[in-house]
C-alpha cells in the first residue's frame, strides 16, 4: 500500500472517500469537518442533528456525496467523548475506520490531519497510521482458495494545509510506517506455523535484516553452543531434529555507545518435550518464538530511527520436543553461567535456553537487559491476554517500561521478585531447580532468570498472554500480535541517559 502526504483542502480533494473523525455530539464542528460540511450544504450537521451519527467512539457512517463534493463519499468516524480522548482511543479509531474502508472494498482514501488538543501533527499522523496500519493486518499467506476475494486498500493520502503541516505530517508518517511495518513483520512470523517458521528460518530473517541495516550477525549452532558449555539451550535442541540456532544480531557495534541486551524466547514450537502438554490447544505453542520475533522487529526499527544505542539482540531458538535424544525430568544440566539446573519438567524450557542466553549477554556489559518471553501459562491466568507481566530488578528500569507501556497502551503489569520466592527453587542434587511450584508461577519463573543477569539492571516480560489473542481488539487482529514491539521501540526513543 501506498501512504503519501500532499497539499490539500479536504473540500476540495477527488478521491474514492474522504474519511473524517468527530467527537461525540460536539457544540460545533471544527476544522476540516467543518469546512466539508460547509461546502456540503450542512449534510453533516443534518445528519448529527438527526442522530444518525453521533460520534460515539468507532461509529462509523458512510455517505455518498452525489457530486456535492470532488470525494465520491465520505465516512465519518467517532471518537467518543473529547475529555476522554488519548492516542490509544485514537489508534483504535484509525483502525475501524480502516477496516470499514477495506471490508467495503473501497481502494484509495484521503484524510486530512489537523492537530488538536495538545497533539502535534507529527504525533496524531504516527499514530493514525500505526492504528490504521495494525488493524488492517490480515495473515493470508497459506490462503490459496477465493484469493480474488481478498479486500486491499491500496491508496492513502493524508492532507496537509500549509507547508510546515506536509512536513510534520511526512515525519510521523514515516515513524509510523516504520513501527508497523516491524510490528506486522514480528506478526507473521508469529503467525507463521512451526513447519515454516524453523529456527534456521528465524536465523535467515536476521541475516536478512542485518545484510539491509549493516549490522553484525553471528548464528551459532548446536554444537558450537555446546562447546562453548551452553548446556541449558543444548539440552532443549537436541530433542529435535531440526537443527537449533544460537541468534545474535547486532546494531551500532564498535560506536562507544550504550549497550542494552535484548534477549528473545525463540522456541519455535512447544510441545512440553518428555513432559508433554495435553494436545488440546497445542497448536498454539508455535506462538512460542514471540518474544525472539519481537526483538528482531524492535532490531529493526531502531536502525531504520537510528536510535542512538548499541543494541544486542540474543534468541536461543529450537523447538522443544520428545524424542530418543530429548532431555529428560531428572537431568541436571550446567548452564553456561556454570551454575547446575535440575530438570523438573521439560515444559519449562524457556527459563533454560534464556538463562544461557541471558549469561552470554554479559559479555557485552550492557547497561540493561531486557527479556521479552512467552514464558508461563500462569502470567495467562494471572493477567489475561491483555497485559504483559513485568518483573524485575531495578527500579528505575521498571519504571521506564511502565511509561513507555502508558503511551503505547501494551498495558503491563508488576509483579514481585522477592528473595522468598527462591525458596521455591531449591533442589537436592543441583543449585537450583527448573520448575518451583504452580502457584506463584509467573514469579518463580523470573525468579529462575534473575540468577543469570548478575547485578546488571533486568526486567522481564511475560508475553505469555498477549503474544497472540483469541479476540480481536480495536487495533489488534486474532493471531500474533508483535506484543512487546512499540514498548521497546518506546523505551528507546524515550531513554535519555
Ligand atoms: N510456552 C509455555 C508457556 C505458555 C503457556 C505460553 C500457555 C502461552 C500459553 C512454557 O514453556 C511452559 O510450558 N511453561 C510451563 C511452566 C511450568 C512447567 C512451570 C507452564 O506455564 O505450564
Ligand atoms: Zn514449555
Ligand atoms: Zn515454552
Amino acid at each position: 500500500m501506498d501512504i503519501r502526504v500532499e497539499k490539500g483542502k479536504p473540500e476540495k480533494y477527488p478521491c474514492e472517500l474522504l474519511l473524517l473523525f468527530s467527537f461525540e455530539s460536539p457544540e460545533r464542528l471544527e476544522g476540516p469537518i467543518k469546512s466539508v460540511d460547509l461546502e456540503w450544504k450542512g449534510f453533516i450537521s443534518t445528519l448529527m442533528k438527526q442522530g444518525d451519527f453521533k460520534g460515539e467512539l468507532f461509529e462509523c457512517c458512510l455517505s455518498y456525496t452525489q457530486g456535492a463534493l470532488p470525494a465520491r463519499r465520505v465516512l465519518l468516524t467517532g471518537l467518543g467523548k473529547k475529555g476522554e480522548f488519548d492516542l490509544e482511543k485514537w489508534r483504535g479509531a484509525a483502525s475501524k475506520a480502516g477496516q470499514t474502508i477495506r471490508n467495503a472494498g473501497i481502494k484509495q482514501f484521503a484524510f486530512p490531519i489537523r492537530r488538536f488538543d495538545d497533539h502535534s501533527e507529527a504525533e496524531l499522523t504516527e499514530s493514525f497510521v500505526t492504528g490504521f496500519l495494525l488493524g488492517i493486518y490480515q495473515f493470508n499467506e497459506f490462503k490459496t482458495l477465493e484469493r480474488d476475494k481478498i479486500k486491499e486498500i491500496e491508496d492513502l493520502i493524508l492532507l496537509g494545509e500549509k507547508n510546515e503541516e506536509v512536513k510534520w505530517i511526512g515525519d510521523g508518517l514515516k515513524t509510523g510506517e516504520i513501527i508497523s511495518e516491524a510490528v506486522c513483520m514480528a506478526r507473521d512470523l508469529v503467525n507463521g506455523p512451526s513447519n515454516q517458521v524453523t529456527p534456521t528460518v528465524l536465523a535467515e530473517k536476521a541475516q536478512q535484516i542485518a545484510k539491509d541495516h549493516g549490522m553484525g550477525i553471528q548464528v551459532l549452532e548446536v554444537g558450537q553452543a555446546e562447546a562453548m558449555g551452553m548446556e541449558a539451550f543444548v539440552a532443549v535442541a537436541k530433542g529435535s531434529q531440526e537443527p537449533g540456532k544460537f541468534i545474535i544480531l547486532e546494531y551500532n557495534k564498535g560506536k562507544g555507545l550504550d549497550t542494552i541486551a535484548l534477549v528473545g524466547k525463540g522456541i519455535t514450537f512447544d510441545s512440553g518435550g518428555i513432559s508433554i502438554k495435553p494436545s488440546e490447544n497445542m497448536e498454539r505453542m508455535k506462538d512460542d518464538m514471540s518474544g525472539a520475533a519481537a526483538v528482531l522487529a524492535t532490531l529493526q526499527v531502531a536502525s531504520k530511527l537510528q536510535l542512538p544505542f548499541h543494541l544486542v539482540g540474543l534468541m536461543p531458538a529450537t523447538e522443544n520436543l520428545p524424542s530418543g535424544k530429548a532431555y529428560k525430568p531428572g537431568d541436571v544440566l550446567k548452564t553456561l553461567s556454570g551454575q547446575t539446573v535440575e530438570v523438573i519438567s521439560t515444559d519449562a524450557e524457556g527459563r533454560l535456553v534464556l538463562s544461557d542466553a541471558l549469561t552470554y549477554s554479559l559479555r557485552y556489559e550492557p547497561k540493561a537487559i531486557i527479556d521479552l518471553a512467552t514464558l508461563t501459562g500462569a502470567c495467562v491466568i494471572a493477567l489475561g491476554d491483555y497485559v504483559i507481566g513485568l518483573l524485575g530488578n531495578d527500579e528505575s528500569l521498571l519504571k521506564r517500561i511502565e511509561e513507555a507501556s502508558s503511551k503505547t497502551g501494551e498495558k503491563v503489569w508488576r509483579l514481585p521478585l522477592w528473595d522468598e520466592y527462591f525458596e521455591y527453587l531449591k533442589s537436592d542434587v543441583a543449585d537450583f531447580k527448573n520448575v518451583g511450584t504452580r502457584a506463584a508461577g509467573t514469579i518463580i519463573g523470573a525468579m529462575f532468570l534473575s540468577k543469570f543477569v548478575e547485578k546488571i539492571p533486568w526486567v522481564h516480560l511475560d508475553i505469555a498472554g498477549p503474544a497472540s489473542i483469541e479476540k480481536e481488539r480495536p487495533y489488534i487482529p486474532r493471531g500474533g500480535t508483535g506484543a512487546g514491539v512499540r514498548l521497546l521501540v518506546q523505551l528507546l526513543r524515550d531513554w535519555k541517559s
